[in-house]
């Protein structure tokens, strides 16, 4: 039996609770996650890890006390985000580790992986936006231009955990899918701005397209793009934001 101090939770989410035990984490799933959504985050993780990518390796997947489990490597360190709240005048520095970990993901190949343009097009039709509004926006996705880069997608400093020897890793491997780097740019914008850190959000942006020889015009044109696709989610609080990105297509 395990005493309390060797089991430690670290998250508590609605519907998830990550905990960590030894040279484990678990990450443990409601009965709000399908079996299927869960096996298809370990499988992305799974597929992640082949690519060589610093990442927790999968230990196991697993059902404790009625609920789905994943066990993978814990990584002691610290996320970026804590490191970015701790010492607000490094900002710059952690930007740039930021963007050149993103960079490395982009480098990499995951044929399987699920088509992003596919997910996000889908994701629209099922927005309640107006018909044709859908229509012209699907549209849209779907004459940008295809890349295969992996794409981590919800690519934000709280999903790197940076080890003692400074090594970063990358974790939370639920929505990687395949596309054009720029998208994923865009959505990792969006995630900056919609919790309040607009300015982190312009830096960044700004940042990336240098760093990758973008021009910043075109890498905004993904914005009302993945915009769109994130109404689905439904937050009271992020609608007014996404509909301006929405509604800033000419
Ligand atoms: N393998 C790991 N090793 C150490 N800490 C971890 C690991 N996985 C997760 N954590 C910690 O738990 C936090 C939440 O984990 P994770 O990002 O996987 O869940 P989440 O953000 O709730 O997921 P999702 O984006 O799927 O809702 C991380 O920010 C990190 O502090
Ligand atoms: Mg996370």
């Amino acid at each position: 039996m395990k005493t309390v101090q060797e089991i430690t939770a670290l998250a508590k989410r609605q519907s998830k609770l990550i905990y960590r035990d030894g040279d484990k984490l678990y990450k443990t799933f409601d009965e709000t996650y399908s079996k299927s959504s869960v096996l298809n985050e370990s499988l992305n993780q799974a597929r992640i890890e082949e690519t060589g990518l610093k990442i927790p390796k999968i230990k196991e997947v697993t059902v404790i006390d009625g609920k789905c489990a994943i066990i993978m490597e814990f990584i002691e360190g610290v996320t970026l985000e804590d490191l970015m709240d701790e010492h607000p005048q490094k900002i710059d520095e952690y930007l740039n580790l930021f963007v050149d970990i993103q960079l490395e993901i982009h480098s990499k190949r995951s044929p399987l992986l699920t088509k992003f343009k596919d997910k996000m097009t889908d994701k629209i039709f099922k927005s309640d936006l107006d018909a044709s509004t859908r229509y012209d926006l699907a549209m849209r996705w779907r004459e940008m231009p295809d890349h295969n880069s992996v794409l981590h997608c919800d690519f934000n400093p709280s999903n790197v955990i940076i080890k003692k020897d400074g090594t970063p890793y990358i974790i939370d491997w639920s929505h990687a899918s395949q596309g054009n780097a720029s998208a994923d740019a865009a959505k990792t914008y969006l995630i900056f701005e919609l919790d309040g850190k607009k300015d982190i959000a312009e830096k960044y942006l700004k940042l990336f397209c240098e760093k990758t020889g973008t021009d910043e015009k075109y890498a905004r044109t993904w914005i009302p793009l993945i915009a769109a696709a994130q109404l689905i989610k439904g937050k009271a609080e992020n609608r007014a934001i996404l509909m301006k990105h929405v509604n800033s297509v000419e």
